[in-house]
């Protein structure tokens, strides 16, 4: 099969011939549509991830269709749509991940590639109103998205939600969920175009985070916030911090700008704030982030389409950040 695969560190993917992934009990073999990508991608190919092992098949998102199954499963899966949940080994714990959890596309092979193997029950079907490319860019993204928002900010129909650098996959998302569940929702951003485009997805407003005191500028417009979505953290996390209301709760997904200095512990503690991890998400929340989508008929926003064999033009521009939306690889 065809594969985009990462043989060294801080090299550019090659297209290769590979063999296609043998399936242990309990798999199945998916033909891939499409392919997303994630900024992971982007960490891992710079060696800037824990777990790297090379060569690999990068890729955490696929959309495609079940051409063989292991000879313990039902042959009714043959010929679906599906699309898969990254999420391995997350275990029997809702609030945490087990200690052998990983994602696939890293220590595993990944969906850069015209086939990938996966268990049977992280195969969820594709939501009938999205194409191959748009369902591709649903997993990751959303998986994140809804567990941030919906259980660990347990988001609140009367929340005001403030979701940091709304240029971010996850971050979108994110957006498209509050806005369906009828939040009034603000963002930040480094670029007046990608406001422009929150704002016609349904965001309130928002402030250029790289201008001095956003924070201020912001709470003029919109007043404190019920619960922050924050991927950045960085220098500019205490901005982040005066930006939540006393009693609110902020939940960080990432750290995009770096490690958090300088903070001022009364910020946090006199105003009884709550800050919050999230990392990825069960397989039940993926079914429930599913079932949403479905039930509000949502559209990841793909930004730009590659061919497979032009992934590292694809990897090129989500490090660059000029994109809006998800990065998509169309697989065949
Ligand atoms: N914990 C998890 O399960 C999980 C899952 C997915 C991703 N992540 C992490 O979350 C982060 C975002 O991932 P992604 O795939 O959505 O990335 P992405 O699509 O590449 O988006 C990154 C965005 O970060 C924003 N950003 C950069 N510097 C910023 C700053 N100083 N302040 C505010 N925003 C800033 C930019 O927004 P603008 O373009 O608007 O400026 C940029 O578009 C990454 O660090 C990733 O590793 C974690």
């Amino acid at each position: 099969m065809k594969s985009a695969i990462l043989a060294q560190l801080n090299e550019p993917l090659r297209i290769i011939e590979s063999p296609k992934p043998e399936l242990s009990l309990g798999q199945v073999l998916v033909a891939i549509k499409a392919a997303a990508l994630n900024h992971r991608d982007v960490f891992i190919q710079k060696g800037l991830y824990a777990g790297i092992k090379i060569p690999i098949i990068l890729g955490s998102d696929g959309s495609g269709i079940i051409t063989e199954v292991a000879h313990d499963l039902d042959s009714n899966l043959l010929n679906k749509e599906v699309i898969m949940n990254p999420s391995l080994n997350w275990g029997d714990d809702k609030k945490h991940q087990a200690k052998d959890y990983i994602i696939m596309g890293t220590p595993t092979n990944g969906t850069f590639a015209e086939y990938v193997s996966i268990a049977a029950e992280l195969i969820h079907p594709k939501p009938s109103h999205l194409d191959w490319e748009q369902a591709a860019a649903l997993p990751l993204a959303g998986l994140t998205a809804y567990r941030a928002l919906m259980v660990q900010g347990n988001l609140q129909a009367t929340d005001k939600v403030l979701i940091t650098g709304i240029g971010g996959g996850v971050a979108q998302m994110a957006l498209q969920f509050a806005i369906a569940n009828g939040n009034e929702v603000w963002v930040t951003t480094s670029n007046t175009d990608k406001l422009q485009k929150a704002i016609q997805m349904g965001a309130r407003g928002g402030v250029d985070y790289k201008k001095e005191r956003w924070n201020k500028d912001l709470i003029q417009q919109s007043g404190e916030f019920d619960l922050i979505i924050e991927s950045a953290c960085g220098d500019g996390f205490g901005f982040v911090i005066d930006c939540c209301m006393p009693g609110g709760k902020i939940v960080i997904f990432g750290g995009t700008a770096g490690n958090i200095e300088n903070i001022i512990p009364a910020k946090i503690f006199w105003r009884q704030i709550s800050i919050i991890g999230s990392t990825m998400g069960s397989n039940e929340d993926f079914s429930q982030m599913l079932s949403f989508v479905n039930k509000h008929k949502i559209t990841p926003n793909v930004s730009t389409i590659f061919p497979l064999e032009h992934a590292q033009n694809a990897l090129d521009l989500l490090d660059s950040g000029n994109q809006f939306g998800k990065v998509v690889l169309k697989v065949s």
